[in-house]
């Protein structure tokens, strides 16, 4: 069965006489329900257009078999006003989701829907269509990176606080796949938040079973039923580090790979409320979306459809001398049959920006783009932030001894002295170096794509405004070509729950280290590496402006708002801008 079923399919089915079978069957097919079922998983919308909507739900039968789901669209939260309604029919070849595209509304509305089956009704979800034509405002929350057991999900209850969103942008790890106990999982069973399975995700009731435990989270489920979401994946709906024919910790061959890469997006298309780019393709999810005559945004997807793999620093390292062959590397990364995109998703993104006619042309996305380099040691993975820190000024308080400083106190003699066997030559050749990319999965690992991306704005003279997930901290760059024009401004959020550069750093340095990497990174303007929260982008005819919202605690349902700083960018290629309010 065809896993999307939209109201086009609906009347179709209808006319041919089909409907009324589906009708009679669907009676039968609730009374299958007990009381313990119903729609656990809440509700969900999505990829709004400026006459369609996604919504989603999904039933939970207490037998097998097909289930008959009646849904309806209204004007108003009691369902006076319905615009809208039919019936669909789910079982077990969909995992008992229900996904359907309500047709022919209108532009700029706020819309109301629910599902029934039997005497059962859903929540009320909420969710607005796109504007056309002239528009004011548009305001977007970006999310990405949420690991159910590092933490509870108020980031997304905060989010949900925000009462005039157009959409949520959900940039990806929407789940993770880890074995439980695993990747940041130390409180996982204090908080009552332990994996479900308990394996790593291989097969599609491994991938099911995950999504159903992270839809029954509250938050999660109150953002969902608030505003509809724009959904791409990154690399953890399938496996760590993701790329077209493998993963970086998936160690099976490429037939295995594939198997495992279509159980996870099978699951991804049945859990999330988006609609098909081309049915029945679950790889392909580049699509875009036009905001009025503000904003025209375009989802990508740098994981499935065309990345090479990933380089990686240890087939660089001399392993006597510790240094990176970096005549090499640079000649592997400016390979120009190097992809990120692969050149079907790139043809489409130059055309689209070349066509596109709305002031901010976006990229919603999962990896950095911004040019991020930093010391040898770190990016290769040889001295963790905090220990590049220490030993540099170690060895910068040395060589200020060495040359008879008279201004260097006994503190800092005495440091010296009791460090002096890490100061080896080795190590201070190291922390000399220059600087390499710190992230060879980011857009940096694929610098040659990036550059046809900004010069096809560049020479179209387009506002270009990039969004990432994936890092799980928030950083605001500008966005440099290789001639040093300034193409764009990129906003990259933190995460949800998942760990963020922290981790790296000793407590109580994270601020520090914050201004070290601005201070280091000549195109980066903000960084936090501490905080969970999620990044609200507003876009008018003048400016973007990006508040960045944090919670002050994953560790506890009782949480408050920890800081939001605002940037803002007046107009095209320009830095972002601290501003006070
Ligand atoms: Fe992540």
């Amino acid at each position: 069965m065809n896993q999307f079923f939209s109201r086009r399919d609906f009347l179709a089915m209808s006319a041919k006489g089909v409907g009324a079978a589906v009708i009679s069957y669907g009676l039968m097919g609730c009374t299958h329900t007990s009381d313990k079922a119903g729609f656990l998983h809440g509700v969900a919308s999505g990829d709004p257009t400026d006459s369609d909507l996604i919504i989603w739900t999904r039933i939970t039968p207490k037998n097998e078999g097909d289930v008959v789901v009646s849904w309806e669209v209204a004007t108003d939260a009691d369902f006076k006003t319905i615009i809208t309604n039919g019936e669909t029919t789910t079982n077990a070849d969909r995992d008992y989701t229900v996904k359907v595209d309500a047709i022919g509304l209108e532009a700029s509305q706020q819309y109301f829907y629910r599902f029934k089956c039997g005497k059962k009704y859903s929540e009320i979800g909420k969710a607005k269509t796109l504007a056309v034509g002239s528009v004011d405002q548009v305001k977007l929350a970006i999310l990405s990176c949420a690991n159910f057991p590092a933490g509870h999900f108020n980031v997304y209850k905060l989010a949900a606080e925000i009462g005039d969103l157009d959409a949520v942008l959900h940039l990806g790890d929407y789940i993770y796949e880890y074995r439980n106990g695993t990747y940041a999982s130390e409180n996982a069973k204090s908080l009552g938040r332990e994996s479900k399975p308990n394996n790593e995700l291989f097969n599609l009731a491994d991938y099911r079973t995950r999504y159903a435990q992270y839809k029954e989270d509250p938050s999660l489920k109150l953002l969902h039923a608030n505003v509809a979401f724009i959904n791409v994946w990154d690399d953890h709906e399938i496996s760590d580090n993701t790329w077209l024919e493998g993963a970086k910790s998936h160690v099976d061959d490429k037939e295995n790979f594939n198997a495992r890469k279509e159980a996870a997006l099978q699951a991804y298309f049945e859990w999330l409320p988006l609609r098909p780019a081309n049915p029945g393709n679950n790889n392909e999810i580049y699509r875009s979306f036009k905001f009025g005559d503000l904003v025209d945004l375009h989802m990508l997807d740098t994981r499935v459809i065309g990345r090479d793999k990933q380089l990686d620093y240890q087939n660089y390292l001399n392993w006597n001398t510790k240094v990176i062959d970096k005549e090499r590397l640079y000649v592997d990364l400016h390979d120009s049959n190097r992809s990120m995109l692969g050149s079907e998703q790139l043809h489409w993104l130059q055309n689209t920006l070349v066509s596109s006619t709305s002031k901010w042309q976006v990229l919603g996305q999962q990896v950095l783009m911004g040019k991020t380099y930093l010391p040898e040691p770190i990016s290769s993975g040889q001295l963790s932030i905090s220990e590049y820190i220490e030993l540099n000024n170690l060895a910068s308080l040395n060589q200020r001894i060495n040359q008879n400083d008279i201004n260097i106190t006994a503190s800092e003699h005495l440091a010296v002295s009791e460090n002096k066997e890490r100061l080896t030559e080795n190590v201070i050749a190291q922390l000399t170096m220059p600087e390499i990319p710190f992230n060879l999965d980011a857009w940096d690992g694929y610098p040659y794509e990036r550059e046809l991306i900004y010069s096809t704005a560049k020479a179209n003279d387009i506002n270009l405004v990039v969004l990432a997930g994936d890092t799980h901290n928030a950083w605001a760059n500008d966005l440099v070509d290789e001639q040093g024009d300034v193409i764009g401004v990129e906003f990259a959020t933190s995460s949800v729950s998942s760990p963020g550069l922290e981790v790296d750093v000793v407590e109580g340095e994270e601020n520090f280290t914050e201004e070290m990497l601005v201070n280091m990174v000549d195109d980066l303007k903000y960084l936090n590496i501490k905080d969970r929260g999620f990044t609200v982008v507003t876009f008018t005819e003048e400016q973007v402006k990006s508040d960045w919202h944090y919670v002050d605690t994953i560790l506890s349902t009782q949480f408050s708002e920890n800081i939001a700083r605002h940037y803002s960018v007046i107009s095209k290629a320009e830095s972002p801008k601290i501003t006070n309010n």
